[in-house]
């Protein structure tokens, strides 16, 4: 235990914790969520979860971690001994495999557009969606390319981690974070001033509330799970490496101000610039992979901004990657004395090759639904792809959180809570009943979200959306 790394500098953890956060889902889900559900409207409720649900959370896994100093798994059986408090951690790391698995199938797709939008690939697709659109089909439905860059991703995911966290983690986040938010500056600024642009600024800061529906309101909270590495045990595993020194509450606060900050930004860079265009905001998914390459080569210099964009978003998604790895890293390190050599590499493999699969159930030839006789397709009635995005992030994460919280409540309790946070936030007595509201609230709400999904799921029918 005396061993254990420990993060070089308040800086470096906020950066690498924040980098965990700041991720694909910021500057590709954000702006795409926004653009399909109301714009500003779906912007003020994400906004209100992150604050209510998000900070509560993501302090209790700091707290849970720095307390223990070990991984989820660890971390619980030492705080509830000879429970089943332990399965939450271990949901945490199978959270991690299933998130992984296409969170880098699609670091791999961004590796590939960094390429080709420095090779002036996207000049042909000028003012051409439908052309970006059938480029990005043909690349992801087809079998060894997409694999290939994937494995390159996971490959180097791989290698920041079996650096450690400090020389590793802590060092690559110091500086891939600070060229993200430059990077993302620049784009904005470049948006802001186009003719036009302005009107982006207005689709995502002024609310339309008839736009928004009960619908946008569950997808808020689940994103903003997933948006803030919440309930799958990344904080605790970060947390886990942090003295006592460090103030809990003053790190969380910055990690949600710069995750926030970050989709923010993503989104003013990427709607002034569609909606200086005449581009459709609500292209969903493809907002990033067809509707932005027909965009850029229509601005002076396309070739660089878009590269420009898509290195961002490849250091964005390194550094979370590396955030999931780690969480399954630490608990063969912590739970089964296992180098950091070889979990990293063991499981980066293993991850790997479960996220072949989620590439090729895009088209690739092999269809591994299919394998299944048709009674996994037709159960999920989805691709594998879409089968480990929707598990993780409307269900695995949620219910993680959820836990996280109750556990707080039932078996941890509040005051050893507020221990470990080590201040006092509006004064010692009022602290036990806010963080009881809090934790109290959080359940409460995802609890009814998952639910609510369960239902719908089973029924064709949700109680709201
Ligand atoms: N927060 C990351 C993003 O927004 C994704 C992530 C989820 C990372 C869960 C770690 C754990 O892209």
């Amino acid at each position: 235990m005396q061993n254990r790394e420990q993060w070089g500098s308040k800086l470096g953890f906020i950066l690498a914790a924040s980098g965990s956060a700041v991720g694909i889902g910021n500057i590709w889900k954000f702006p795409h969520m926004a653009g399909q559900n109301g714009g500003a409207a779906f912007t003020l409720v994400y906004l209100l979860c992150i604050l209510v649900v998000g900070l509560t959370i993501v302090v209790a896994e700091l707290a849970i971690g720095r307390s223990t100093q070990l991984s989820p798994v660890g971390a619980f059986e030492k705080l509830a001994p000879k429970t089943n408090w332990k399965w939450v951690g271990f949901l945490g790391v199978a959270s991690a495999f299933v998130i992984l698995s296409f969170y880098g199938v699609v670091g791999g797709w961004i590796l590939k557009y960094i390429f080709v939008s420095l090779t002036g690939g996207f000049d042909s697709l000028s003012n051409d969606p439908e052309a970006a659109k059938s480029l990005f089909v043909t690349f992801t439905g087809s079998t060894w390319s997409p694999i290939l860059f994937q494995v390159l991703f996971m490959a180097l995911c791989v290698y920041v981690i079996v650096n450690g966290v400090k020389d590793g983690i802590e060092s690559w986040s110091k500086i891939m974070m600070p060229i993200i938010i430059i990077l993302l500056v620049v784009l904005a600024v470049r948006g802001l001033t186009l003719e036009g642009g302005i009107d982006g600024l207005k689709f995502l800061f002024l609310p339309r509330f008839e736009d928004l529906n009960a619908s946008a309101i569950v997808l808020a909270l689940g994103h903003s799970f997933f948006t803030l590495s919440l309930g799958m045990g990344t904080m605790i595993t970060y947390g886990s490496y942090l003295n006592r020194e460090q103030n809990l509450l003053n790190s969380a606060l910055w990690v949600l101000a710069l995750d926030t900050a970050i989709a923010m930004l993503a989104g003013v860079a990427i709607f002034t610039t569609v909606f200086a265009l005449g581009a459709d905001p609500a292209g969903g998914a493809g907002l990033i992979f067809f509707i932005l390459p027909s965009v850029f080569p229509q601005l002076a210099y396309g070739s660089i901004w878009g590269t420009l964009f898509f290195s961002l978003l490849f250091m964005a998604a390194l550094t979370s990657a590396i955030s999931i790895l780690e969480v399954v890293t630490a608990y063969f390190i912590d739970q089964k004395g296992w180098s950091r050599k070889k979990a990293t590499i063991q499981f980066g493999v293993v991850i790997t090759i479960v996220g072949v699969f989620c590439s090729l159930s895009l088209g690739g030839g092999v269809n591994i639904t299919g394998y299944f006789g048709g009674t996994f397709h037709h159960f999920f009635g989805e691709t594998f792809f879409d089968v480990m995005d929707n598990l993780s992030s409307k269900y695995m994460l949620p219910i993680g959180g959820m836990f996280t919280a109750i556990f707080i409540l039932m078996k941890w309790t509040v005051p050893s809570f507020i221990n470990e946070i080590g201040q006092t936030i509006i004064g010692k007595e009022k602290d036990a009943s806010l963080v009881s509201v809090l934790c109290g609230t959080a359940a409460i709400v995802v609890g009814f979200i998952i639910l609510n999904e369960i239902i719908a799921k089973v029924t064709g029918n949700a109680i709201i959306g």
